[in-house]
């Protein structure tokens, strides 16, 4: 590991930096069949300029309800969600957004996409076509800048993706599990290109997960959810040097993380997590095939 790597200066010179998105006791209620259930619960956070944070918490936890509030799609019930200090209202290309449901337009080209943002703007088309170019440049897709989605690959289109988002120079990139449908491998080399990208440009980062591998990999700090309703259970620290590799993960310290995360994520006041996970139906025998299962 990296022997000059200072946790405590790191994150003195993280919070010494303007707070670019905070929530004040935020709170989201959904109704479902007459009934009111509270979804997330006086959340409050303050993610500083280039922070990396990472969303974790059980499935049905709220983690997705959150980002879709912070991007500006949902309204929220009660409390604030500021970006800069002001109050949000509904998207803005300052909020950049790469979600798993969020694709890309099917009828526009790679290129297409990325200079859709630039071009509802306002910026002419040669420029956006030069920023598009630029973008689909640092993703590596120069040579499928003609084709369309359905001629990508996963990981190739939430490259697109991100290179969509961040095209509009946002202040803040909100992922929600945008690599949760790649392999592994696959999976591996979007981790580390968006270290890559955070690394070197000028983008505050908060990404939704429940890969707890992921988490401690890529950020800063892990704000841990707890389940019904959504609270902030714990927000960690991650003390592991930068710049980090998979090879991290193999570490005392991480693995000391994990086992921290673990605990916090499954703990056992989470039992009643989703309704729709409860009471699973078992399943009648169908199969006219004789098995010993
Ligand atoms: N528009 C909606 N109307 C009613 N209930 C909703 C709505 N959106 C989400 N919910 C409920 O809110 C809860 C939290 O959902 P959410 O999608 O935020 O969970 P999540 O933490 O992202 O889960 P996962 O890890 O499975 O993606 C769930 O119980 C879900 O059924
Ligand atoms: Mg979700």
């Amino acid at each position: 590991m990296t022997q000059d790597f200072n946790t405590e200066n790191y994150f003195k010179q993280i919070y010494a930096r303007p707070v670019i998105l905070e929530t004040q006791g935020l709170s989201q209620v959904f109704q479902h069949d007459q009934i009111k259930r509270t979804i997330l619960k006086q959340i409050d956070l303050k993610i500083h300029q280039r922070e990396f944070i990472c969303i974790i918490g059980p499935s049905g936890c709220g983690k997705s309800t959150l980002s879709r509030v912070v991007a500006g799609l949902d309204d929220f019930d009660s409390g604030k969600v500021l970006v800069d200090g002001k109050p949000i209202q509904g998207t803005s290309p300052e909020r950049g957004m790469v979600f798993q449901g969020y694709t890309l337009f099917p009828w526009k080209t790679v290129k297409e996409n990325v200079m859709f943002g630039p071009l509802m703007k306002g910026i002419s088309r040669t420029r956006a076509e030069e920023m598009a170019r630029e973008w689909i440049g640092i993703i590596g897709l120069e040579k499928y800048e003609n084709q369309f989605p359905h001629e990508l690959s996963g990981g190739m289109k939430q490259r697109v993706a991100i290179a969509r988002a961040l095209v509009n120079e946002p202040k803040l990139l909100l992922m929600d599990e945008p690599f949760g449908a790649l392999d592994p491998y696959t999976r591996q080399k979007m981790q580390k290109h968006l270290l890559d990208l955070w690394q070197n440009i000028d983008i505050t980062i908060l990404f939704v997960t429940h890969d707890m591998d992921e988490a401690i990999l890529l950020a800063d700090r892990i704000v841990a959810l707890k389940a019904n309703p959504g609270e902030i259970r714990e927000i960690i620290e991650v003390n592991l040097p930068r710049p980090r590799t998979p090879d991290i993960m193999q570490s005392d310290e991480f693995k000391q993380l994990k086992a921290h995360v673990n605990h916090l994520v499954h703990a056992q006041d989470d039992i009643e997590i989703d309704p729709a996970m409860q009471n699973l139906p078992s399943i009648p025998r169908m199969t006219q095939v004789s098995t010993q299962k």
